[in-house]
Order: structure tokens, then sequence, then C-alpha cells
């Protein structure tokens, strides 16, 4: 590559893997750097410039609500002792997370523009996968391990109230960013290769 801020880049986006939130250190990195990284991230390509991406940066007490919540979700009624032992394990797993940031994308369904433009609620949807993207490398290239996770925390009843969501009614969680630092190695992911996912003419 002879670009040298390509060979950078490729390095970051390559060595960027998923990373085991239960091995991340209890230090979290600090808020300033977060929030420098999410502000970044926002600089995504967006149609319609609907800038449709809310995020929630949340604290230790906020954390250990979602964790508590994700394992009530799981546990269900209680008849079934296997998802009740995954919701006690996930609870405790989430809860002790030194970060996450909650991404939601936000698009008014009823607007004069989704109206005349169905499209706008996937593409808002895309527009927000990009900045989830853009974060997580931001985050790698400041040695900040991570993780998403669309694990279905908001089919708790007190999801929106507890979580302090904006618009509930028109905001649907995109990613759930676990991040901290974290000493585990994960090796670059072999892909299928090119040739077969390739059409080139
Ligand atoms: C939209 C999306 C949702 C995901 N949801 C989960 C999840 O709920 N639980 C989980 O363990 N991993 C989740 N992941 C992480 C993927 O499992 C992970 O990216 C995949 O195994 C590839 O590994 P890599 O990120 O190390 O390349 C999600 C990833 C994406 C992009």
């Amino acid at each position: 590559m002879e670009n040298e801020s390509t060979r950078i880049l490729a390095e970051i986006i390559k060595k960027r893997r998923t990373r085991k939130p239960v091995q991340f250190s209890k230090d979290p990195p600090s808020i300033e750097i977060i929030t420098s990284l999410i502000d970044i991230a926002r600089h995504s390509p967006n149609h319609h410039r609907t800038e449709p991406a809310r995020f929630y940066l949340l604290n230790q007490e906020k954390i250990e609500q979602l964790g508590k919540m994700f394992g009530e979700t799981l546990e269900g009624n209680g008849d079934d002792s296997v998802r009740v032992e995954k919701g006690k394990r996930k609870a405790k797993e989430w809860g002790e997370a030194p970060g996450i940031i909650l991404v939601t994308c936000h698009t008014d369904t009823s607007s004069d523009l989704v109206s005349k433009n169905p499209a706008v609620i996937e593409e808002d949807y895309a527009t927000c996968s990009c900045i989830c993207q853009n974060l997580l490398l931001l985050l790698e290239s400041e040695n900040i391990a991570s993780k998403w996770s669309t694990g279905a925390v908001w089919k708790h009843p007190d999801f929106a109230e507890k979580l302090e969501i904006q618009n509930p009614s028109t905001e649907r969680v995109v990613a759930i960013i676990f991040y901290g630092y974290s000493e585990q190695k994960v090796p670059s992911r072999n892909l299928t290769p090119l040739e077969r996912h390739l059409n080139s003419y």
C-alpha cells in the first residue's frame, strides 16, 4: 500500500475484533476521550442530513440498571432454569462493564420526509451503523476494546424510562457498545476469498 494513511487505516480495520467485556479492566477510559470519539464518529454519510443517531453514555448506576433489565428479560417468567441461569450470568456481566454507550436511531415515521421517502427509515439505520463502526475503529485506535451487542434489553418494560430515552416511540436501539481496556488478544479474522463475493466486470 503506497499511502501511509491507508496502511494505518487498514491496520486498525483489521485489528478491531470483538473482545469479551468480562475481561475488560475495571478502570474505565476517560469520559472526555469517549465523548470526543463519539463526536468524530458522527461524521458518516447521511442521506437527507437527518442526523438520526442518539447516544447515551451510561454511568455506573445506569450500567447496573441495564444489566439488571437484560437479566430479567432473559429470565422471562422464571420457569426455565437454563434461562434463569443465563439471565443471572448476563446481569452480572453487563452490570460490571466499565463502559457502555447505547446508540439509537431516531426517525420520525410520521414526518413529511418519511411519508415522501419511506426509504429514509432504512437509510437512517444505515447511517447509524456507519457511525457505530466509526466509533469501534476510533476506540481501537485508542487501544480501547469494544463489543457491539444487540441483546434485546429494550424489550424490558422499564427500559425507556430507566435509560431516559428522549423519544421512546421514535428511537430504536442500534447498538449497545461495551468498551474498556483489555489485554485480550484476538487475531484478525480470515474472510471468505474475495473472488467468491466480488463480481467485477
Ligand atoms: C449488528 C451487530 C449486532 C451484534 N450483536 C451481538 C450480540 O447481541 N451478542 C454478541 O455476542 N455479539 C454481537 N455482535 C458481535 C458479533 O458477534 C461479532 O462482530 C462477530 O462475531 C464477528 O467478530 P469480530 O467483531 O471480532 O470481527 C454483533 C455485531 C453486530 C455488527
